[in-house]
Protein backbone atom coordinates (compact mmCIF):
# COMPACT_ATOMS: atom_id res chain seq x y z
CA UNK A 1 0.00 0.00 0.00
CA UNK A 2 0.78 3.26 -0.47
CA UNK A 3 -0.22 6.93 -0.43
CA UNK A 4 1.00 9.77 -3.42
CA UNK A 5 1.59 13.37 -2.05
CA UNK A 6 1.97 16.47 -4.55
CA UNK A 7 3.65 19.25 -2.86
CA UNK A 8 5.48 17.25 -0.57
CA UNK A 9 9.28 19.43 -0.85
CA UNK A 10 7.19 22.39 0.38
CA UNK A 11 7.10 23.52 4.03
CA UNK A 12 3.82 21.18 5.23
CA UNK A 13 4.47 18.52 2.90
CA UNK A 14 7.81 17.98 4.15
CA UNK A 15 6.58 17.60 7.32
CA UNK A 16 3.94 15.45 6.23
CA UNK A 17 6.18 13.05 4.59
CA UNK A 18 8.25 12.94 8.03
CA UNK A 19 5.61 12.46 10.68
CA UNK A 20 3.78 9.94 8.38
CA UNK A 21 7.03 7.69 8.22
CA UNK A 22 7.59 7.92 11.60
CA UNK A 23 4.27 6.68 12.51
CA UNK A 24 3.54 4.22 9.40
CA UNK A 25 5.87 1.90 6.64
CA UNK A 26 3.25 2.82 4.23
CA UNK A 27 4.85 4.06 1.21
CA UNK A 28 4.59 8.02 0.43
CA UNK A 29 5.16 8.65 -3.46
CA UNK A 30 6.06 12.09 -3.67
CA UNK A 31 5.40 14.42 -6.84
CA UNK A 32 6.36 17.69 -6.65
CA UNK A 33 7.60 19.85 -9.44
CA UNK A 34 10.33 21.98 -7.33
CA UNK A 35 9.24 25.49 -7.55
CA UNK A 36 11.24 28.37 -5.96
CA UNK A 37 9.37 26.53 -2.79
CA UNK A 38 10.13 23.40 -3.14
CA UNK A 39 13.39 22.26 -1.66
CA UNK A 40 14.25 18.30 -2.67
CA UNK A 41 17.03 18.49 0.11
CA UNK A 42 14.77 18.54 2.55
CA UNK A 43 13.73 15.10 2.70
CA UNK A 44 17.36 13.93 1.43
CA UNK A 45 17.91 11.75 4.51
CA UNK A 46 15.02 9.68 2.85
CA UNK A 47 16.25 8.98 -0.82
CA UNK A 48 17.58 5.86 0.66
CA UNK A 49 14.57 4.71 2.40
CA UNK A 50 12.84 2.04 0.21
CA UNK A 51 9.05 3.88 2.02
CA UNK A 52 10.26 7.23 0.27
CA UNK A 53 9.96 7.76 -3.79
CA UNK A 54 10.68 11.19 -5.07
CA UNK A 55 8.94 11.97 -8.69
CA UNK A 56 9.85 15.67 -10.28
CA UNK A 57 6.71 16.47 -11.60
CA UNK A 58 3.30 18.82 -12.65
CA UNK A 59 0.11 18.44 -11.00
CA UNK A 60 -0.84 20.40 -14.27
CA UNK A 61 0.54 17.34 -16.47
CA UNK A 62 -2.56 14.78 -16.48
CA UNK A 63 -1.02 12.48 -19.02
CA UNK A 64 2.43 11.68 -16.90
CA UNK A 65 0.41 11.88 -13.38
CA UNK A 66 -2.34 9.18 -14.78
CA UNK A 67 1.03 6.91 -15.94
CA UNK A 68 2.38 7.71 -12.70
CA UNK A 69 -1.40 6.83 -10.84
CA UNK A 70 -1.13 3.80 -12.60
CA UNK A 71 2.27 3.06 -11.75
CA UNK A 72 2.00 3.12 -8.14
CA UNK A 73 -1.47 2.51 -7.77
CA UNK A 74 -1.79 4.73 -4.29
CA UNK A 75 -4.21 4.04 -1.77
CA UNK A 76 -4.70 8.24 -1.21
CA UNK A 77 -3.86 11.42 -2.75
CA UNK A 78 -3.10 14.41 -0.83
CA UNK A 79 -3.08 17.41 -2.41
CA UNK A 80 -0.70 20.06 -1.36
CA UNK A 81 1.10 21.14 -4.37
CA UNK A 82 -0.10 25.05 -4.56
CA UNK A 83 1.38 28.43 -4.76
CA UNK A 84 1.01 29.64 -1.54
CA UNK A 85 2.30 32.69 -0.71
CA UNK A 86 -0.04 35.93 -0.64
CA UNK A 87 2.26 38.69 -1.27
CA UNK A 88 3.30 36.79 -4.63
CA UNK A 89 -0.22 36.48 -5.60
CA UNK A 90 -0.20 40.39 -5.52
CA UNK A 91 2.52 40.36 -7.60
CA UNK A 92 2.14 37.93 -9.85
CA UNK A 93 -1.26 36.17 -10.08
CA UNK A 94 -0.83 34.06 -12.99
CA UNK A 95 1.03 31.40 -11.52
CA UNK A 96 -1.36 30.94 -8.88
CA UNK A 97 -4.32 30.52 -11.31
CA UNK A 98 -2.19 27.59 -13.26
CA UNK A 99 -1.80 25.63 -10.27
CA UNK A 100 -3.70 26.43 -7.91
CA UNK A 101 -6.89 26.71 -10.40
CA UNK A 102 -5.70 24.51 -13.60
CA UNK A 103 -3.31 22.05 -12.07
CA UNK A 104 -6.19 20.76 -9.31
CA UNK A 105 -8.42 20.61 -12.25
CA UNK A 106 -5.85 18.15 -14.06
CA UNK A 107 -5.17 16.49 -10.81
CA UNK A 108 -8.77 15.97 -10.27
CA UNK A 109 -8.74 14.16 -13.99
CA UNK A 110 -6.13 12.17 -13.46
CA UNK A 111 -7.30 10.91 -10.27
CA UNK A 112 -10.60 10.43 -11.67
CA UNK A 113 -9.48 8.07 -14.35
CA UNK A 114 -7.32 5.98 -12.21
CA UNK A 115 -9.87 5.46 -9.64
CA UNK A 116 -12.22 4.71 -12.14
CA UNK A 117 -10.23 1.76 -13.58
CA UNK A 118 -9.63 0.31 -9.54
CA UNK A 119 -12.23 -2.23 -8.39
CA UNK A 120 -13.55 -3.43 -5.20
CA UNK A 121 -12.04 -2.73 -1.92
CA UNK A 122 -9.54 -0.64 -3.77
CA UNK A 123 -11.83 1.22 -5.22
CA UNK A 124 -14.22 1.86 -2.33
CA UNK A 125 -11.02 2.41 0.15
CA UNK A 126 -9.27 5.24 -1.99
CA UNK A 127 -9.26 8.54 -0.87
CA UNK A 128 -8.34 11.93 -2.63
CA UNK A 129 -7.51 14.77 0.08
CA UNK A 130 -7.17 18.30 -0.74
CA UNK A 131 -5.41 20.58 1.73
CA UNK A 132 -7.04 23.96 1.35
CA UNK A 133 -6.70 26.94 3.73
CA UNK A 134 -8.99 29.12 5.62
CA UNK A 135 -8.22 32.36 3.65
CA UNK A 136 -10.96 31.36 1.19
CA UNK A 137 -13.83 32.20 4.15
CA UNK A 138 -12.65 36.05 3.91
CA UNK A 139 -12.21 38.29 6.72
CA UNK A 140 -13.69 38.23 10.32
CA UNK A 141 -14.35 41.76 12.17
CA UNK A 142 -13.43 41.58 15.63
CA UNK A 143 -16.47 39.41 18.13
CA UNK A 144 -17.25 38.11 14.76
CA UNK A 145 -17.84 34.03 15.18
CA UNK A 146 -14.74 32.14 14.28
CA UNK A 147 -14.79 30.16 10.33
CA UNK A 148 -16.78 26.79 10.26
CA UNK A 149 -17.27 24.63 7.41
CA UNK A 150 -20.79 26.25 6.38
CA UNK A 151 -19.11 30.24 6.34
CA UNK A 152 -19.66 31.74 3.06
CA UNK A 153 -16.61 31.67 0.51
CA UNK A 154 -15.14 35.27 0.00
CA UNK A 155 -11.84 35.24 -0.70
CA UNK A 156 -9.86 38.41 -0.92
CA UNK A 157 -6.68 37.71 -2.52
CA UNK A 158 -5.35 36.01 -5.91
CA UNK A 159 -3.98 33.32 -3.24
CA UNK A 160 -7.24 32.69 -1.48
CA UNK A 161 -9.47 33.23 -4.66
CA UNK A 162 -7.67 30.34 -6.47
CA UNK A 163 -7.47 28.19 -3.36
CA UNK A 164 -11.55 28.94 -3.53
CA UNK A 165 -11.53 28.03 -6.91
CA UNK A 166 -9.68 24.69 -6.05
CA UNK A 167 -11.94 23.80 -3.56
CA UNK A 168 -14.80 24.36 -5.57
CA UNK A 169 -13.80 22.20 -8.15
CA UNK A 170 -12.85 19.57 -5.70
CA UNK A 171 -16.79 19.56 -4.33
CA UNK A 172 -17.83 19.30 -7.81
CA UNK A 173 -15.70 16.01 -8.82
CA UNK A 174 -17.79 14.36 -5.70
CA UNK A 175 -21.49 15.82 -6.41
CA UNK A 176 -20.67 14.96 -10.37
CA UNK A 177 -18.64 11.84 -10.43
CA UNK A 178 -18.64 10.67 -7.04
CA UNK A 179 -14.73 10.87 -6.49
CA UNK A 180 -14.36 10.08 -2.78
CA UNK A 181 -12.93 13.52 -1.60
CA UNK A 182 -12.08 14.99 1.30
CA UNK A 183 -11.03 18.78 1.79
CA UNK A 184 -9.23 20.12 4.82
CA UNK A 185 -9.50 23.99 5.33
CA UNK A 186 -6.32 25.12 8.22
CA UNK A 187 -5.25 28.41 9.73
CA UNK A 188 -1.74 30.01 9.45
CA UNK A 189 0.79 27.20 9.90
CA UNK A 190 4.34 27.69 11.65
CA UNK A 191 7.07 25.36 12.12
CA UNK A 192 10.23 23.88 10.63
CA UNK A 193 11.14 24.21 7.01
CA UNK A 194 8.94 27.20 6.24
CA UNK A 195 10.16 29.20 3.63
CA UNK A 196 11.48 32.49 4.61
CA UNK A 197 9.34 34.87 3.28
CA UNK A 198 6.35 33.66 5.37
CA UNK A 199 6.14 35.81 8.52
CA UNK A 200 7.62 34.16 11.16
CA UNK A 201 10.64 32.80 8.96
CA UNK A 202 11.19 35.43 7.91
CA UNK A 203 11.49 37.40 11.40
CA UNK A 204 13.53 35.34 12.63
CA UNK A 205 16.35 35.37 9.65
CA UNK A 206 15.91 39.11 9.62
CA UNK A 207 16.41 39.45 13.19
CA UNK A 208 19.45 37.52 13.05
CA UNK A 209 20.58 39.27 10.20
CA UNK A 210 20.26 42.42 11.80
CA UNK A 211 17.62 43.82 9.55
CA UNK A 212 14.29 45.48 9.93
CA UNK A 213 11.34 43.54 10.60
CA UNK A 214 8.93 44.86 8.43
CA UNK A 215 4.99 44.94 10.10
CA UNK A 216 2.32 45.40 7.49
CA UNK A 217 -0.35 48.24 8.38
CA UNK A 218 -0.88 48.70 12.39
CA UNK A 219 0.29 44.70 12.95
CA UNK A 220 -2.89 44.43 14.58
CA UNK A 221 -4.26 41.95 12.16
CA UNK A 222 -5.09 38.73 13.90
CA UNK A 223 -4.21 35.25 12.45
CA UNK A 224 -5.08 31.63 13.75
CA UNK A 225 -1.35 30.01 14.31
CA UNK A 226 -1.72 25.94 14.26
CA UNK A 227 2.17 24.22 14.79
CA UNK A 228 2.54 22.38 11.93
CA UNK A 229 2.95 18.63 13.15
CA UNK A 230 -0.73 19.57 14.74
CA UNK A 231 -1.73 20.19 11.29
CA UNK A 232 -0.34 17.03 10.01
CA UNK A 233 -2.03 14.67 12.45
CA UNK A 234 -5.17 16.35 11.96
CA UNK A 235 -4.68 15.43 8.25
CA UNK A 236 -3.98 11.73 8.98
CA UNK A 237 -7.42 11.66 11.00
CA UNK A 238 -9.67 13.01 7.86
CA UNK A 239 -7.72 10.67 5.26
CA UNK A 240 -8.29 7.91 7.86
CA UNK A 241 -12.10 8.62 9.58
CA UNK A 242 -13.20 11.36 7.47
CA UNK A 243 -16.50 11.35 5.92
CA UNK A 244 -16.30 11.50 2.03
CA UNK A 245 -16.82 14.49 0.33
CA UNK A 246 -17.01 16.65 3.86
CA UNK A 247 -15.06 19.70 4.57
CA UNK A 248 -13.22 20.00 8.01
CA UNK A 249 -11.64 23.03 9.57
CA UNK A 250 -8.56 22.80 11.23
CA UNK A 251 -7.31 25.41 13.70
CA UNK A 252 -4.69 25.90 16.50
CA UNK A 253 -7.08 28.07 19.54
CA UNK A 254 -4.19 30.13 19.10
CA UNK A 255 -5.59 33.99 17.89
CA UNK A 256 -2.87 36.26 17.68
CA UNK A 257 -1.77 39.61 16.25
CA UNK A 258 1.16 40.03 14.11
CA UNK A 259 2.67 42.12 15.96
CA UNK A 260 2.45 39.91 19.29
CA UNK A 261 3.61 36.92 17.15
CA UNK A 262 6.99 39.27 16.12
CA UNK A 263 7.53 40.11 19.37
CA UNK A 264 7.64 36.82 20.81
CA UNK A 265 10.35 35.80 18.43
CA UNK A 266 12.48 38.52 19.12
CA UNK A 267 11.91 37.62 22.97
CA UNK A 268 12.79 34.53 22.30
CA UNK A 269 15.59 35.03 20.21
CA UNK A 270 17.01 37.28 23.27
CA UNK A 271 16.58 34.34 25.62
CA UNK A 272 17.88 31.72 22.85
CA UNK A 273 20.79 33.01 20.62
CA UNK A 274 23.21 34.14 23.66
CA UNK A 275 22.89 31.22 25.11
CA UNK A 276 23.34 28.88 22.36
CA UNK A 277 25.10 31.04 19.69
CA UNK A 278 27.20 33.15 21.31
CA UNK A 279 29.54 33.89 18.61
CA UNK A 280 26.46 34.92 16.91
CA UNK A 281 24.65 36.86 18.87
CA UNK A 282 28.28 39.60 19.49
CA UNK A 283 28.30 38.96 15.57
CA UNK A 284 24.65 40.24 15.34
CA UNK A 285 24.89 42.59 18.35
CA UNK A 286 27.70 44.62 16.25
CA UNK A 287 25.77 44.84 13.00
CA UNK A 288 23.06 46.64 15.27
CA UNK A 289 22.68 50.28 15.27
CA UNK A 290 23.07 51.70 18.46
CA UNK A 291 19.68 52.89 18.80
CA UNK A 292 18.11 49.39 18.50
CA UNK A 293 16.87 48.34 22.04
CA UNK A 294 17.27 44.63 21.14
CA UNK A 295 15.74 42.73 18.21
CA UNK A 296 12.22 44.84 19.31
CA UNK A 297 13.91 47.38 17.98
CA UNK A 298 14.46 46.35 14.82
CA UNK A 299 10.26 46.17 14.18
CA UNK A 300 9.47 48.53 11.58
CA UNK A 301 6.63 49.60 10.22
CA UNK A 302 5.89 49.83 6.51
CA UNK A 303 2.86 50.19 4.02
CA UNK A 304 0.00 47.77 4.48
CA UNK A 305 -0.59 44.45 2.24
CA UNK A 306 -3.36 45.82 -0.35
CA UNK A 307 -6.45 43.87 0.50
CA UNK A 308 -5.37 42.98 3.49
CA UNK A 309 -7.70 40.54 5.55
CA UNK A 310 -7.59 41.79 8.93
CA UNK A 311 -8.82 38.65 10.91
CA UNK A 312 -8.78 34.98 10.84
CA UNK A 313 -10.02 32.53 13.02
CA UNK A 314 -11.38 28.39 12.92
CA UNK A 315 -14.06 26.69 14.28
CA UNK A 316 -12.20 23.21 14.88
CA UNK A 317 -15.62 21.65 16.86
CA UNK A 318 -16.62 19.35 13.71
CA UNK A 319 -12.89 17.52 13.57
CA UNK A 320 -13.14 17.28 17.58
CA UNK A 321 -16.37 15.95 17.44
CA UNK A 322 -16.59 13.61 14.60
CA UNK A 323 -12.73 12.68 14.38
CA UNK A 324 -11.48 13.52 18.22
CA UNK A 325 -8.78 15.22 16.73
CA UNK A 326 -7.10 18.32 19.01
CA UNK A 327 -3.96 20.36 18.56
CA UNK A 328 -1.07 19.36 20.58
CA UNK A 329 1.08 22.23 21.05
CA UNK A 330 0.27 25.51 22.55
CA UNK A 331 1.23 28.29 20.99
CA UNK A 332 4.07 29.01 23.93
CA UNK A 333 5.81 25.25 23.19
CA UNK A 334 5.35 25.51 19.42
CA UNK A 335 7.34 28.76 18.84
CA UNK A 336 10.17 27.78 21.02
CA UNK A 337 10.16 24.45 18.95
CA UNK A 338 10.02 26.74 15.49
CA UNK A 339 12.86 29.29 17.29
CA UNK A 340 15.02 26.56 18.39
CA UNK A 341 14.93 24.49 14.91
CA UNK A 342 15.54 27.79 12.68
CA UNK A 343 18.68 28.52 14.99
CA UNK A 344 20.02 25.12 14.72
CA UNK A 345 19.66 24.86 11.41
CA UNK A 346 21.05 28.49 9.97
CA UNK A 347 22.64 26.72 7.01
CA UNK A 348 19.23 25.27 5.55
CA UNK A 349 18.06 29.09 5.32
CA UNK A 350 21.32 30.24 3.86
CA UNK A 351 20.98 27.77 1.36
CA UNK A 352 17.77 29.21 0.48
CA UNK A 353 18.60 32.94 0.88
CA UNK A 354 20.61 33.25 -1.70
CA UNK A 355 19.54 33.31 -5.28
CA UNK A 356 15.34 33.63 -6.01
CA UNK A 357 14.46 34.60 -2.38
CA UNK A 358 16.89 37.90 -2.96
CA UNK A 359 14.95 38.73 -5.62
CA UNK A 360 11.79 38.13 -4.20
CA UNK A 361 12.85 40.39 -1.12
CA UNK A 362 14.15 43.19 -3.88
CA UNK A 363 11.18 43.70 -5.65
CA UNK A 364 8.71 43.26 -2.29
CA UNK A 365 10.64 44.99 0.52
CA UNK A 366 12.57 47.41 -1.43
P1 LIG B 1 4.79 25.76 0.06
O1 LIG B 1 4.70 26.94 -0.84
O2 LIG B 1 5.82 25.74 1.13
O3 LIG B 1 5.01 24.43 -0.80
C1 LIG B 1 4.32 24.18 -2.00
C2 LIG B 1 4.96 22.98 -2.67
O4 LIG B 1 4.21 22.69 -3.85
C3 LIG B 1 6.41 23.22 -3.11
O5 LIG B 1 7.20 22.09 -2.80
C4 LIG B 1 6.30 23.39 -4.62
O6 LIG B 1 7.47 22.98 -5.33
C5 LIG B 1 5.13 22.48 -4.94
N1 LIG B 1 4.43 22.84 -6.19
C6 LIG B 1 4.05 24.08 -6.60
N2 LIG B 1 3.45 24.00 -7.79
C7 LIG B 1 3.41 22.68 -8.13
C8 LIG B 1 2.90 21.97 -9.24
N3 LIG B 1 2.29 22.60 -10.26
N4 LIG B 1 3.02 20.62 -9.26
C9 LIG B 1 3.65 19.96 -8.23
N5 LIG B 1 4.17 20.60 -7.18
C10 LIG B 1 4.05 21.95 -7.11
O7 LIG B 1 3.31 25.60 0.67
P2 LIG B 1 2.88 25.06 2.11
O8 LIG B 1 2.91 26.19 3.06
O9 LIG B 1 3.59 23.80 2.39
O10 LIG B 1 1.34 24.75 1.82
C11 LIG B 1 0.93 23.48 1.35
C12 LIG B 1 -0.58 23.52 1.13
O11 LIG B 1 -1.24 23.88 2.34
C13 LIG B 1 -1.01 24.56 0.09
O12 LIG B 1 -2.04 24.02 -0.67
C14 LIG B 1 -1.52 25.72 0.93
O13 LIG B 1 -2.53 26.43 0.23
C15 LIG B 1 -2.09 24.99 2.12
N6 LIG B 1 -2.11 25.75 3.38
C16 LIG B 1 -0.97 26.34 3.84
C17 LIG B 1 -0.99 27.02 5.05
C18 LIG B 1 0.23 27.67 5.63
O14 LIG B 1 0.15 28.37 6.64
N7 LIG B 1 1.41 27.45 5.06
C19 LIG B 1 -2.19 27.10 5.78
C20 LIG B 1 -3.34 26.47 5.28
C21 LIG B 1 -3.27 25.80 4.07
P1 LIG C 1 1.97 35.34 5.89
O1 LIG C 1 2.97 34.55 6.65
O2 LIG C 1 2.32 35.85 4.53
O3 LIG C 1 0.63 34.47 5.88
P2 LIG C 1 -0.88 34.87 5.36
O4 LIG C 1 -0.83 36.11 4.57
O5 LIG C 1 -1.23 33.69 4.55
O6 LIG C 1 -1.70 35.01 6.62
O7 LIG C 1 1.56 36.60 6.77
C1 LIG C 1 1.00 36.45 8.07
C2 LIG C 1 0.59 37.83 8.54
O8 LIG C 1 1.77 38.62 8.72
C3 LIG C 1 -0.27 38.58 7.54
O9 LIG C 1 -1.25 39.34 8.26
C4 LIG C 1 0.70 39.52 6.84
C5 LIG C 1 1.72 39.81 7.93
N1 LIG C 1 3.11 40.07 7.44
C6 LIG C 1 3.77 41.24 7.85
O10 LIG C 1 3.23 42.07 8.61
N2 LIG C 1 5.04 41.45 7.38
C7 LIG C 1 5.67 40.57 6.54
O11 LIG C 1 6.83 40.84 6.11
C8 LIG C 1 4.98 39.37 6.16
C9 LIG C 1 5.63 38.37 5.25
C10 LIG C 1 3.70 39.16 6.64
Amino acid sequence: MSILVTGGCGFIGTNFIFDWLAQSDEKVINLDLLTYAGNRLNLSTLESDPRYQFIEGDIGDYASLLARLQEYRPRAVINFAAESHVDRSIHGPEDFIQTNIVGTFRLLEAVRAYWRQLEGDAKAAFRCLHVSTDEVYGSLEAGEPAFSETNRYQPNSPYSASKASSDHLVRSYYHTYGLPVLTTNCSNNYGPYQFPEKLIPLMIHNALAGESLPIYGDGQQIRDWLYVSDHCSAIRSVLCAGKVGEVYNIGGLNEITNIDIVYTVCDLLEELVPENMNSLASAINSRRSPQARGFRGLVTYVADRPGHDRRYAIDASKIGRELDWRPEETFESGIRKTVEWYLQNQSWVEAITSGEYRNWIDTHYR
